[in-house]
């Protein structure tokens, strides 16, 4: 990957860890994070632990926080959902948006994400936009065609001025939580056409800052390819990214993919 990136490695939670639990698991981030700063890092605890997260993180200038949901609306009527401006009070830098999991249990669609992804710009958080095709529309041969409407839909309106505060995840439906990684070719397939797309949207020069994320299983034996390729610019990461140790191995990875182009 080019230098015109930096490498971020972020951690999805998921509905793991409460927050006391999350606490530790962040005390053991900083320390196989250390002090490097080549390489972004971000965990997404969930909501009840972000506060916690917070506190441990004040002074800790190598290590973001980040959301894994939010509503679009500021605020209002909305039973169980949160804000940007509440992540905000919170100290949080990014949020994950349109998760496959959000898609297929919650049935949200890509104008609805959409909403959430400019809400996030305006108010100053980054979003992660994952995108993603299921087993069955990869063999049928509709990988790139899916991602490309959920880039597409999922970016509509967003300004040229704030686009280069997006970051994309690219996760195949079939390798999250399954063990099954998609080979660093078939990513860099993929990740290539959403880079063109990016293009296509925002122009050569912001669509070269806007970082791509793998993510699907990925883990210490498998980052180091699938991090050298030309346009998979970081991880998000589920499972791996519950264990500091692992966790704090794919910054490595990522630091040494860093270098290697720098
Ligand atoms: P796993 O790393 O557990 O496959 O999860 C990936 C993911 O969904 C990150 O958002």
């Amino acid at each position: 990957m080019a230098q015109v990136r930096k490498y971020l490695i972020a951690g999805n939670w998921k509905m793991n860890k409460t927050a006391s639990d999350g606490a530790d698991l962040i005390k053991g981030i900083i320390q196989e994070v250390g002090e490097q700063t080549e390489v972004g890092v971000a965990v997404c605890p969930p909501f009840t632990g972000l506060e916690t997260a917070a506190e441990i993180l004040e002074g800790v200038n190598n290590i973001s926080l980040g959301a894994q949901n939010m509503h679009p609306e500021p605020e209002g009527a909305y039973t169980g959902e949160i804000s940007a401006a509440m992540l905000r009070t919170l100290y949080v830098s990014f949020v994950i948006l349109g998760h496959s999991e959000r898609r297929e249990y919650f049935g949200e669609s890509d104008a609805f994400i959409n909403q959430k992804v400019l809400a996030a710009l305006e108010s100053n958080l980054k979003p992660i936009l994952c995108v993603g095709e299921t087993l069955e529309q990869r063999e049928d041969g509709h990988t790139l065609s899916v991602v490309s409407r959920q880039v597409n839909e999922g970016l509509k309106d967003v300004p040229k001025d704030k686009a280069d505060q997006v970051v994309i995840a690219y996760e195949p439906i079939w390798a999250i939580g399954t063990g099954k990684t998609a080979t660093p070719e078939m990513a860099q397939e993929v990740h290539g056409e959403i880079r063109s797309i990016l293009v296509q949207l925002f122009g050569e020069a912001t669509a070269k800052k806007i970082r791509i994320l793998y993510g699907g299983s990925m883990k210490p034996a498998n980052a180091d390819e699938l991090l050298a390729m030309k346009d998979i610019d970081g991880g998000l990461i589920g499972g791996a990214s519950l264990d500091a140790k692992s966790f704090g191995k794919l910054v490595s990875s990522a630091l040494a993919a860093s270098r290697a182009t720098a």
